[in-house]
């Protein structure tokens, strides 16, 4: 595997992303690799004020407009402070969430213009694209029950159902870069998923 791999892993919320993100850092640094995991929103100190802002319940007036600028906010930090220059320094970083989550969350579950979308994250993060993206697949109806009632968790469920499709759509889009796993399972049942999805793209 190449240094300097930017990795990033998509899904509903409760999928298990943080679980599978674990795993797969230690596996690479098994074969010595040096591995960033990170996470948005929220993967600066600067980000975490923007997560509470997005995540805080009782801001219920928050527009759709707002909402995607905060997040390309968190992003535009994030990849300026940690994001590059861990990529610079060849370390693999293994990312939860990037623009795909502000496609599929914004743009299918709510409506948002994708090209407008694409064009604020192009902007925000000087064009950078992950070079491997994993999505973890599963009934938002299942992965929700084991999630905490923030703003967005509150949503319903026919808007994840729409984020899920988001994804899928996005996936089918761009099959190079953009890879769907099943997410049912085990942990290490999920985890060898991945690693399989990878062989052959990047590793
Ligand atoms: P997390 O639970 O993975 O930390 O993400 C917090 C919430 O933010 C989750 O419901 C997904 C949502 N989100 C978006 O709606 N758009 C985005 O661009 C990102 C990064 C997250």
């Amino acid at each position: 595997m190449r240094k300097g791999l930017f990795i990033t892993l998509e899904g509903v919320d409760g999928v298990g992303k943080t679980t599978q993100a674990l795993l797969l850092k230690a596996h690479f640094e098994q074969q010595g690799h040096e591995v960033v995991h990170t996470a948005e929103p929220g993967g600066t100190e600067l980000g975490k004020k923007i997560r509470q802002l997005l995540l805080d319940p009782s801001h219920k007036e928050l527009s759709p407009m707002t909402e995607i600028l905060l997040y390309a906010a968190d992003r535009a930090q994030h990849v300026h402070e940690k994001v590059r220059p861990a990529l610079a320094a060849g370390k693999t970083v293994i990312c939860e969430r990037f623009v795909d989550s502000s496609l599929a969350y914004q743009g299918y579950g709510l409506g948002l213009e994708l090209e407008a979308i694409r064009a604020v994250n192009h902007w925000a993060t000087g064009g950078l694209v992950p070079d491997l993206t994993i999505y973890l697949d599963a009934d938002p109806a299942f992965c929700l029950a084991r999630t905490k009632r923030d703003r967005i968790a509150q949503r319903t469920l026919e808007y994840y159902s729409r984020v899920r499709e988001g994804f899928l759509a996005l996936a089918e889009a761009d099959p190079g870069r953009f890879k769907v796993v099943s997410a049912r399972g085990t942990r290490e049942e999920v985890a060898a998923r991945v690693l399989r999805a990878m062989e052959g793209e990047v590793l």
